[in-house]
């Protein structure tokens, strides 16, 4: 055997399997065939995105709200290709980390396409790996929409739209889940008008309602327009079109002319070219790879973690599997608990949660407390000049257990950090309530709402 561990993918998922497993002493190698290491997050995805989120954020920052903070900018202009280029400066500087990762923990790395020709042989190109386990950690890509004619160009998806080299001045976006409303907030601060088309009737489907209404008032007041309960069902190019070059339609809807389209409704996994079939390997219905609880797929020493098996697509979701997935091989012990992963949508306000929304709890009618606070209440966020949102926080109405935390508000994305831990730790909203948070920080509105939960409120 030339391996005890091949991986296939270097996403966040991947490269930490690899990483964890070479630790623990295993011979590993790494396919990627892509030039770059890190995977959809690195590359085109969580920090590119991130980069043009902080950008557009100070560029709208300087045009708006400077004043209000007695700081006088006179005219603030756009430098687009700037801006590009930091984006682009720091995801090269991760991804060149991870190369410097894979040759401090002895790693191998192979460029090219794996494929997987049986249970202990793997392909890259004319190289032929043999190996005693195989991760699959090949992640997801876009999917389509019947209709939509996507080009990579005008009409594109989220890597295209890290990347346009003008703002439009219309941008449809189809989808109103985490990545439309994400990179649709960075045209709109950049200055496109920014339609987005959603089929339900809500957006973030899937997060605590109470919180997607708030996040639908807020993005409505900051210019989004939404059109829910759209079924798009095709978009063209149309290059002599009066008001965009883009033609978008919609169930009951007229045509929408717009100068680029975001198509954004979901991802699915990259199983391509991946030799499953070799292996007898299938797909359930939503074309994910069935695991058992150790991430093993129907053959025992191959493996599946990431986009690629059931789950939320999360960068962080996939680097606990990634890791726990190497220590069940080297070990034959692994466990996450998947209520204690949290979700982040990085817009302004950032919204987060971990564990169970209110509808899920009542769906399986489990008797909860909630406990609410709102951020105009807190200090720092007054100091911030940042008061919009809330946190909620979910507790067992008898044993007062926290089972869900959601928020809504400034660093909402750092603050549900408490929350997965006190969740991880089997917490109450007591013991939340009973810890000291320092003063005057955002964390102390997640105190306040453990406060809630037994109705005593400190600070409002
Ligand atoms: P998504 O699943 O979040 O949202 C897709 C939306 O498209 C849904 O609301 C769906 O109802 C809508 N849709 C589907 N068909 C439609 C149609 N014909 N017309 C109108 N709307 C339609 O998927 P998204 O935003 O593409 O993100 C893909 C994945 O990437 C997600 O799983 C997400 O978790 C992950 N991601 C996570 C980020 C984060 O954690 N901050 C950032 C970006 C992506």
């Amino acid at each position: 055997m030339n391996h005890d561990l091949v991986v296939i993918g270097a996403g966040p998922g991947g490269y930490i399997a690899a990483i964890r497993a070479a630790q623990l002493g295993m011979n590993v190698a790494c396919i990627e065939k892509e030039k770059d290491l890190g995977g959809t997050c690195l590359r085109v995805g969580c920090i590119p995105s991130k980069a043009l989120l902080e950008s557009s954020e100070r560029f709208e920052a300087a045009s708006h709200d400077l004043k209000k903070h007695g700081v006088k900018v006179g005219s603030v202009e756009l430098d687009l290709p700037t801006m590009m280029k930091r984006k682009d400066a720091s995801v090269t500087a991760l991804t060149k980390g991870v190369e410097g990762l894979f040759k401090k923990n002895g790693v191998t790395r192979y460029e090219g396409s794996g494929t997987i020709r049986d249970a202990n042989t793997v392909a890259v190109g004319d190289t032929v790996l043999t190996c005693k386990h195989i991760i699959i950690a090949t992640g997801s890509v876009p999917s389509m929409l019947p209709g939509v004619e996507f080009d990579g160009d005008l009409i594109g998806d989220s890597t295209t739209a890290l990347s346009y080299e003008k703002v439009p001045g219309h941008l449809v976006v189809i989808g109103g889940g985490v990545i439309g409303l994400e990179l649709g907030s960075v045209w709109l601060r950049l200055g496109s008008k920014v339609t987005v088309l959603e089929y339900m009737d809500q957006i973030l489907y899937g997060m605590d309602e109470e919180l997607c209404k708030e996040a639908l008032k807020i993005f409505k007041k900051q210019g989004f327009e939404f059109h829910l309960g759209a079924k798009v069902t095709g978009a063209r190019t149309s290059p002599a079109r009066k008001g965009g070059r883009c033609l978008v339609s919609a169930e009951g809807m007229d045509d929408i002319a717009c100068d680029r389209v975001l198509l954004s409704v979901g991802r699915k996994p990259h199983i391509e070219g991946l030799g499953l079939e070799n292996v007898g390997i299938a797909t359930n219905k939503r074309g994910r790879i069935p695991v058992n609880a150790h991430w093993q797929t129907s053959v025992p020493n191959i493996f599946a973690i990431g986009d690629v098996i059931e789950g939320p697509m999360l960068a962080h979701k996939a680097e606990e599997e990634g890791a726990a997935c190497a220590e069940f091989i080297h070990g034959g012990h692994a466990h996450i608990n998947y209520d204690a992963i949290p979700g982040v949508v990085y817009t302004h306000p950032e919204i987060a949660g971990v564990g169970k929304t209110e509808q899920q709890l009542r769906e399986a009618g489990v008797p909860f407390k909630a406990g609410k606070f709102s951020f105009m209440a807190n200090g720092r966020a007054r100091a911030l000049g940042d008061t919009t949102g809330f946190v909620k926080l979910l507790a067992h109405a008898e044993t007062d257990r926290l089972l869900g935390a959601h928020i809504i508000g400034p660093r909402a994305g750092d603050l549900i950090a408490e929350c997965a831990v006190a969740i991880e730790f089997g917490a109450s909203a007591e013991d939340i309530a009973r810890s000291s948070h320092a003063h005057p920080t955002l964390a102390e509105c997640v105190k306040e709402a453990a406060l809630a939960v037994h109705g005593r409120t400190l600070n409002s």
